[in-house]
Formats: structure tokens, C-alpha cells, sequence
């Protein structure tokens, strides 16, 4: 199989993961804080290195600032229902993946918030435009760094900015861009950050991370409560980070594997992957350019680009058609269909079906994406 579906989870992991994910397995995989005999007390520190190791790549405020989740989504819920309040207004993006669009769809449905949803050009948010969104009444600005489907990072410098200097709270969902574009929390203005271990952090599936910072102190509310370990007699969720936002057995095998991935990704230049997986596109691109009929989504600007790129499928196949005569006939992965973003394919004029994604990896090579140029160039051939 040639897999060219890391946007979705990367694969492979650094050998250096899988061998963090065994060893841990068969040594250290007790109950973390919920007893004092050593395994316990190892896997609690393990928690604790791996908070330290994010707040040190993520240059944070505090290791304990960190809360491991279950995923991107699971930290975005966390982070948007634990800090709005009826009758705030937050401000979206159209190039959400449904892991914000949904829970805020959800609020404005109920009457909780109201919503305005920027609609982006060409896969590119404008500064201007969030501004002009934001009202008095905006509590968040919630948006991704880099588009699922097309792979466009946003300028989230002067949107962190212009979002704290109307006293909103900034909210980054970096599930595309975490390991891959250099994120300082000393200099961003965001407020809170989400992502995944599992893509370019290249942890396995089923833990991610929460980042709240200084703003959100006093201010964010637990939306999961439960056991912690500690406080068992206080009725209550603790109040202090990040077991406030922890309840519930975290998962210590994920954490132990995200902090192997992380320990892989901090040795590269955040560029340098970025640039791996760029330079992959970059052929793919050339080829569409002297295609039959396939056509870039969005705007093709390398220097703002991570290694995600949609392809509009020409005449009468669907993506999903592509999808499978990829998967059963060239042995390749990738991913057609709306990729759980539907504002932006109804924005690219992509919707219901969606475009065919490819999304290399840091173990990508040259000869990978010439094989999925040939076996599209094969497809069509005959159709178009
Ligand atoms: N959010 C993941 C993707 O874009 C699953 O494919």
C-alpha cells in the first residue's frame, strides 16, 4: 500500500514510536495517580514529561497548562463549551473541519451563542475580514491553522493579534499544522490550542492535546468531570490545571506514544518536514497543470502550505469512485469525499462529492506521488 492519507492519521510512525508504545505497554501501563505503588507513580511521571516536553516545543506558560484529550475534537469541545456563555458571539471560519463546526452549530442552535462564519478566498482567510466579524460581543475566535482539505495555512499572527486587541480569546485548532509549522505561544496571542498526537506529531490514535493559557484562567469550565486521582473527597472537579479538564483515566499508552513522536519531531526543523512534504505536491501540481481536466483546489502557494492538496475530479467520476479504483486497483490511500469539512467544498463549489485529497508524510517519497499521478492519468485516460 502506498499510503498517502497523513492528514487523516500519519503513517508510518518513527520506529522510535512503536518501540515507546511496547515498551511502555509491558512495563508502565498502570493507573496514573490513582495509586502510589511505582508502575502508578511511572506512568504519572510519564504524564508529567510529556507535559513538559509540549510546553517546551510549544514554548507555553506551564507544563500543567497542557490536558491530554482523546483527539483534536475532543480538545476543541473541551476548549469552545468550557468557555463561552449565553448571548456571546464567536467568530468561524468557512474552512472548519466539522470538529468546530458542529459543536458551534450546536450552541447556535440551541440559542446559546451567535455565529459568524468568514467565508474564506481560495482557501485563504483574510485578517480584515475576522476583524470586521468581531463585535462587541465576541468572546471566541475559533479557527483552524492550515485547511484539512486544501492544505492552506492561515495568518494567524495578525488574526491572534487583532483578536486579543478586541479582547476576544483567540482558539487554534492545529490539527494539520502541529509538527509541521512552528508554533511560539510566546508570540501567537492564541489563547487556546488543540491538536492530535496522531498526525504530524505521529503518535498513534486516540489522545491529543489541550493548551489554555493565561486568559482562560478563572474562565474555562470542565465539560467532562470525574476522577482525577487526587481531591477524591471534594464533590466538586479540581479547580487547578490540568485536572480540571482531566476527568477520567487518560490514555497513558497514547501519551507515551505521542511523547516518542514528539521526541522524533523536535529533532527536525518544523520547516524542513513541512518543506518534505511540499516538495511531494509540487509534482503533483505540475502534473494537474499539464493534465487532462484535473484541477488544484485553493490557491497553490507553497511557502503557506502544508502537505495536504485536493484534487477536482474532471468529468462524470465521483472522488469516491477515484477513492476506491485508487485503493483496489494502484494499492493507494488517500481520501475523496467532503473530509468532514462542508463549508469549504460548498465554497469551492465542491459539494456533495466532494475532491480526491492526497496528503503525504515525513516517509513520503518522489516515487510514491509519481504513482499516483500515473494511476490517475490511467483512470482518466479512458473517460475523459
Ligand atoms: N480530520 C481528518 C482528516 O482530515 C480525519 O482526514
Amino acid at each position: 500500500m502506498i499510503y498517502l492519507d497523513n492528514a487523516a492519521t500519519s503513517f508510518p510512525k518513527p520506529e522510535s514510536v512503536y518501540q515507546a508504545l511496547d515498551r511502555f505497554a509491558r512495563t508502565s501501563l498502570a493507573n496514573p495517580g490513582r495509586a502510589g505503588h511505582r508502575m502508578a507513580v511511572a506512568a504519572e511521571r510519564s504524564l508529567d514529561a510529556a507535559r513538559h516536553a509540549l510546553n517546551q516545543y510549544f514554548h507555553g506558560d506551564a507544563p500543567e497548562r497542557w490536558a491530554f484529550t482523546l483527539n483534536a475534537t475532543d480538545a476543541l469541545n473541551i476548549a469552545i463549551k468550557g468557555i463561552v456563555n449565553p448571548g456571546d458571539h464567536v467568530v468561524t471560519t468557512d474552512l472548519e473541519h466539522n470538529s468546530i463546526s458542529r459543536p458551534l452549530h450546536a450552541l447556535e442552535q440551541a440559542g446559546v451563542i451567535t455565529l459568524t462564519r468568514v467565508v474564506s478566498s481560495e482557501g485563504y482567510v483574510d485578517a480584515g475580514a475576522i476583524r470586521r466579524a468581531i463585535t462587541p460581543a465576541t468572546r471566541l475566535v475559533a479557527m483552524t491553522h492550515a485547511s484539512n482539505v486544501l492544505g492552506t495555512v492561515q495568518p494567524i499572527d495578525e488574526i491572534g493579534r487583532l483578536t486579543r486587541e478586541a479582547g476576544a480569546l483567540f482558539l487554534l485548532d492545529a490539527a494539520q499544522s502541529a509538527g509541521v509549522v512552528a508554533i511560539d505561544l510566546r508570540t501567537a496571542r492564541i489563547d487556546m490550542l488543540a491538536f492530535p498526537g496522531h498526525k504530524g506529531l505521529y503518535g498513534p490514535t486516540g489522545v491529543g492535546a489541550l493548551y489554555v493559557g493565561p486568559r482562560t484562567d478563572g474562565l474555562i469550565r470542565p465539560w467532562r468531570e470525574g476522577g482525577t486521582g487526587g481531591d477524591s473527597s471534594s464533590p466538586g472537579q479540581p479547580r487547578h490545571l490540568p485536572y480540571l479538564l482531566e476527568g477520567g483515566t487518560p490514555n497513558v499508552l497514547g501519551v507515551a506514544g505521542l511523547a516518542a513522536g514528539l521526541s522524533w519531531v523536535a529533532n527536525h526543523e518544523p520547516d524542513a518536514l513541512r518543506r518534505h512534504e511540499v516538495d511531494l505536491l509540487q509534482i503533483v501540481v505540475d502534473w494537474a497543470a499539464g493534465s487532462e481536466g484535473w484541477k488544484i483546489a485553493g490557491r497553490w502557494d507553497p511557502a503557506t502550505h502544508v502537505g495536504a492538496l485536493s484534487l477536482i475530479v474532471p468529468g462524470d467520476l465521483s472522488p469516491q469512485d477515484v477513492g476506491a479504483i485508487l485503493d483496489t486497483s494502484f494499492e493507494l490511500a488517500v481520501r475523496p469525499g467532503l473530509h468532514c469539512a462542508p463549508y469549504i467544498h460548498r465554497n469551492l463549489g465542491t459539494f456533495p462529492d466532494g475532491t480526491v485529497r492526497l496528503s503525504p508524510g515525513a516517509f513520503s517519497t518522489p516515487e510514491d506521488v509519481l504513482a499516483f499521478t500515473t494511476a490517475l492519468a490511467e483512470i482518466t485516460a479512458g473517460v475523459l
